[in-house]
């Protein structure tokens, strides 16, 4: 499976220690950057993952900023991508199973290794449940198609 994974300066070392994380469970890797500590702006980095998700380059998407809120606004200015912020694994579960998810957003100043890798797994690992979802979701396509 291919992941598109970014951060701005808030969440570089977590995505650096995800990045390796999912390579070693067998994922392929694709790193929008950011590619130091140092400060820079999110909208655009976010963007280009996001799209890389909306053109189908990569399955899933992974974008991590200082509290996931910028990002997750970015990503869902961008029409095919239904972007999550989660901060448990619950609420990853349930944005896979209920909103089919494709982009997972995560707050790098909230959350440490171990949350986060729990996080990322359940969210890779749920399909999307369908049934009474799915014209939810098409309602969301839909409402994205107007405008
Ligand atoms: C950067 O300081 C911070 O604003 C950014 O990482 C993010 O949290 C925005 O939502």
């Amino acid at each position: 499976m291919r992941i598109a994974i970014g951060s701005d300066h808030g969440g570089f070392e977590l995505k650096e220690e995800l990045k390796k994380f999912l390579k070693t469970e067998g994922y392929e890797v694709t790193d929008f950057g950011t590619n130091s500590s140092e400060s820079v702006d999110y909208p655009y980095l976010t963007f280009n993952a996001a799209k890389s998700v909306a053109n189908k380059e990569n399955q899933f998407g992974i974008f991590i900023c200082g509290s996931g809120v910028g990002a997750s606004i970015v990503a869902n200015k961008v029409h095919g991508i239904r972007a999550a912020l989660c901060y448990n694994e619950e609420i990853a579960r349930l944005s896979r199973e209920h909103n089919n998810a494709n982009f997972l957003c995560l707050g790098g100043r909230f959350l440490d290794k171990q949350e986060a890798f729990k996080i990322v797994n359940v969210w890779l690992k749920t399909s999307f449940s369908g049934g009474r979802h799915e014209k939810r979701v098409a309602q969301i396509e839909e409402i994205e198609k107007k405008n």
